[in-house]
């Protein structure tokens, strides 16, 4: 689906489909240059938002990997972060010696991603990185140590590639900001 299919629920586009698949292609150059074949990396995506970055990602990844997924919960259908994450679906994959890399849609206040971290490092993974194509700068509420993102962006609720409101507009191919009169 297009942005001009929902236009009146969009205030702005923030980011075309060319320069989503450009970033992914920057992402995964950067990401190539840090691993080898060798390394049997281990791509986690976050579901569902990360799906869309996963798809474009791993298929841009020069590099023998393998891929698994997580559900969590930390934001029910509203648009803030409750700060408190439950796992919904679990890894398939024994991670222990293994490097990880997590493969997110977006960081906002950091705090699912700071607890994923933590919770997957304990689990004896020989590292664990993050990437995420974007990064809202300003609503961070706990400093993580982020080895990969693709754009910082306005603290503004954004949607589509990926990233819903109530479940609605993840299959967007652009990232465009929801205007308000959606949700309130
Ligand atoms: P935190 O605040 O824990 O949140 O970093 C991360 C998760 O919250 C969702 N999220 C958004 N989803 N538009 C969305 O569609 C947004 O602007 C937005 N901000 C946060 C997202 O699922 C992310 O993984
Ligand atoms: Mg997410």
């Amino acid at each position: 689906m297009d942005i001009d299919d929902v236009r009146d629920d969009i205030t702005e586009v923030l980011l075309t489909e060319e320069q989503i698949a450009g970033k992914i292609a920057e992402l995964a150059r950067r990401i190539e240059a840090d691993y080898t074949d060798d390394d049997d990396v281990l791509l986690v995506g976050v579901l569902r938002g990360a799906v869309m970055v996963m798809a474009d990602l791993a298929r841009e990844l020069r590099l023998q990997l393998n891929m698994d997924w997580m559900a969590v919960s930390s934001y029910g259908s509203g648009t803030q972060s409750s700060g408190v994450v439950r796992i919904l679906k679990d890894l398939d994959t024994d991670i222990t010696g293994r490097k990880v890399l997590i493969v997110e849609d977006i960081i906002d206040s950091g705090l699912t991603l700071s607890w994923l971290l933590a919770n997957l490092r304990s689990r004896g993974a020989a590292s664990v990185e993050i990437c995420a194509l974007l990064r809202k700068p300003e609503a961070v509420k706990v400093e993580i140590d982020v080895r990969y993102v693709g754009y910082d962006i306005p603290n503004a609720f954004v949607v589509g590639y990926g990233l819903d409101y109530a479940e609605r507009y993840r299959n967007l191919k652009s990232i465009g900001v929801l205007a308000p009169h959606v949700y309130s």
